[in-house]
This record gives C-alpha cells, structure tokens and sequence, in this order.
C-alpha cells in the first residue's frame, strides 16, 4: 500500500469511528441504522376538488411534476446517506393560485419522531400544508400557503 492510501485509510477508519451516523438513539431508546429506508408522501389534502402541483427535488435529484387529483398523494422512497446530508424539498401549489415551498425531508430527530422514524406524510391542507405527527396522532400545521405564483426555481431561494 502507498503512503497516501494508508492515510485514507485512516482518515476513514476515524471517520466511521467518530461517525454519530452509524447509530442514532431515538427517545424510545432505540438505535436509528444510518441507511433506514425511509419514505415521503405529499397528499392532496385541498378541498373543493383543487388539484395539486408538486414538483420536489434533492440535490441529486428532480422527481418531475406531478398534478395530484383530489385525495391522491405522491410517494418516494430513499436511504439516508452517510454524511447525514439528505434533503428533499417541494413546491407546491393548488390551482387557486396559492403555494409554498417547504423541506419535506431533512436529518433531525424532530422530524424522525414525527415521521415514526419511516414515513414522513405532508398534507397539502385548505389553510397550508400539515405534517402527520405520528407520536401524537394528529397532523400538525407546518406552513401557510402565500399568495400568488411564482416561478419554482425562485421558491426554492428562500429555503
Ligand atoms: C396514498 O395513495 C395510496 C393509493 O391510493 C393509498 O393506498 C395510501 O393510503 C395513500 N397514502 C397516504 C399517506 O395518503
């Protein structure tokens, strides 16, 4: 082995050593394995028949536009990775012209307790957008809906 990969051996050694990724305890004592499957839903929870626009996104991935019909939902499924770095996020918007752009996926315990530590359910709502909060089976208000369109590439800015 040459000097260099020796290093890199050790840098990923300490790495994996140091790593707080390869075991996560949850507040039920549980241990969290980094590459849990995990799964998102956006649902189409807009009364008066309104469809939904939902175009989400990772950094390495565009999942596509999709017009969610009246109580139908989107899903995707994944692995967390390593470096504890995954992110999706979503715009949405009904076709009263309202929308929002919000994360829909990110690596924090606040949400893995509310997601039951495998499935993260957003609801597109009359009044803005809920998560399902499963420890208090409730879903729970995230993100008012704004006024007006704009174009997806500025939404995703504020963010
Ligand atoms: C999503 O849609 C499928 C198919 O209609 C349904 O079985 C499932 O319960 C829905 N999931 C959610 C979270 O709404």
């Amino acid at each position: 082995m040459s000097r260099l990969s020796n290093i890199h051996v050790l840098v990923l050694a300490f790495a994996i050593a140091m790593s707080p990724s390869l075991c996560f305890p949850s507040t039920k004592g549980e241990v969290f394995p980094v590459f849990t499957k995990w799964h998102v839903y956006v649902v189409n929870g807009v009364g008066n028949q309104e469809s939904l626009f939902v175009h989400c996104k990772s950094k390495d991935n565009d999942l596509g536009i999709q017009n969610l019909s009246p109580g139908t939902n989107t899903t995707w499924g994944f692995r967390t990775n390593f470096f504890h770095s995954t992110l999706f996020w979503c715009y949405l918007r009904k076709s009263s012209a309202q929308h929002a752009a919000l994360k829909v996926f990110w690596q924090d315990i606040y949400l893995f307790e509310k997601c039951n530590w495998k499935n993260c359910i957003w609801i597109a709502k009359d009044d803005g957008i809920y998560i399902k909060d499963f420890a208090n089976v409730r879903d729970e208000f995230s993100k008012k809906w704004e006024e007006g369109w704009i174009k997806t590439q500025d939404s995703y800015r504020s963010l």
